[in-house]
């Protein structure tokens, strides 16, 4: 199993190993992908780690989807750190979107803060069970202004029928097996839920569906992860994990998007725990500055 945020890649190694696909000569990248319409990516995000984003663009870790003015679905997988075993910190994040290029601002490109995050409490890495998860910007799209690269995208709230071609996005590993410069887009078929079985067998639980080519060869790749697989001008799937990637008969794995709709809507920015830890702190210091007095 192979987990699609770069914050996996010491994991993936040990599940490649279980899975013996060391003889395969196939390269296993995203490829015959081409660079993104602006058009048709205005709700794409980069999650990046604000510690690692001091060069703009070195920071990016996944893929999420801007779904409301301050409101970004991602992979809960992008959430958590795997070196230390724990879900990371709104803190750590920041969110850049309207931008083709990772490495450059433009006209139009936001930069934000996360003052807070959710995922789903039944996330496991070792299952990929659930790997849905939200955040919240400080500084989303301006109230009552149209923006010309950046809006969101409605969430897909029905059954997308198997063979449906649909898209993908993000800037993952590509075919040279380093991240992407630029935003790169490719197109994936949904795969029946039987044949994804074949595939993966009892690892594909409800709310996880395949995408992509059976025969291989286009598919999503590390860095990707979080990102969208959208059909019909609908958000459909959350990228996810996969065996390799673009290997022949080892399609894409997503979350799915309206099996999860009820948690994504119901999850509000409110974030009660930050803002006591901040009245506390404060507290604390008036506390002190009362008995220093
Ligand atoms: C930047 O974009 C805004 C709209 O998003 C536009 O009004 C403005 O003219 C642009 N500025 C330049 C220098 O292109
Ligand atoms: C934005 O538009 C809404 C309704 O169209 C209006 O009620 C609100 O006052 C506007 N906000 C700003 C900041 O202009
Ligand atoms: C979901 O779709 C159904 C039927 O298409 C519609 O009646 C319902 O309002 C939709 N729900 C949401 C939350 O959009
Ligand atoms: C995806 O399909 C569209 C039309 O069906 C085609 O124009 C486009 O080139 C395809 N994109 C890729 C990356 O294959
Ligand atoms: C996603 O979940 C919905 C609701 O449970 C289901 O109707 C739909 O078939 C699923 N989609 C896929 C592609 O499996
Ligand atoms: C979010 O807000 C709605 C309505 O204000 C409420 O029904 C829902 O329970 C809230 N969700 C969470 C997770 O707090």
């Amino acid at each position: 199993m192979q987990l699609r945020g770069l914050l996996l890649i010491v994991l993936v190694i040990g599940f490649e190993k279980s899975y013996s696909q060391s003889d395969s000569k196939l390269d296993p990248r995203i490829i015959n992908g081409v660079e993104a319409p602006i058009s048709r990516t205005k709700f794409q995000v980069s999650i990046r780690l604000k510690q690692h984003d001091r060069i703009f663009g070195r920071g990016h870790i996944c893929g999420g989807s801007l779904i409301g003015p301050n409101k970004v679905l991602t992979a809960a997988h992008c959430l958590y750190n795997t070196d230390r075993k724990r879900y990371r910190k709104a803190k750590e994040f920041i969110v850049v979107m309207g931008t083709q290029n990772r490495f450059s601002r433009v006209n139009g490109t936001i930069v934000s803060d996360v003052t807070s995050i959710a995922y789903t409490n039944s996330f496991s890495l070792d299952t990929m069970r659930d790997d849905v998860g939200v955040m919240f910007l400080k500084t989303g799209l301006p109230a009552n202004k149209t923006h010309l690269t950046v809006s969101p995208i409605v969430l897909s709230n029905s059954s997308v029928a198997p063979g449906t071609k649909c898209q993908v996005s993000g800037w993952g590993k590509t075919s040279q097996g380093l991240l992407s410069t630029d935003l790169m887009m490719t197109n994936v078929s949904i795969i029946q839920q039987g044949v994804c079985r074949t595939s993966y067998g009892n690892g594909i639980v409800e709310g996880m569906f395949c995408a992509g080519s059976l025969l291989g060869g286009t598919d999503s790749c590390q860095g990707d992860s979080g990102g969208p697989l959208v059909c019909n001008n609908e958000l459909v799937g959350i990228v996810s994990w996969g065996n390799g990637c673009a290997q022949k008969g080892f399609p894409g794995v997503y979350s799915n998007v309206s099996y999860y709709r009820n948690w994504i809507d119901s999850r509000n920015a409110s974030a009660p725990v930050d803002y006591s830890f901040g009245f506390l702190s404060l507290s604390f210091t008036l506390a002190l500055g009362i008995l220093f007095n």
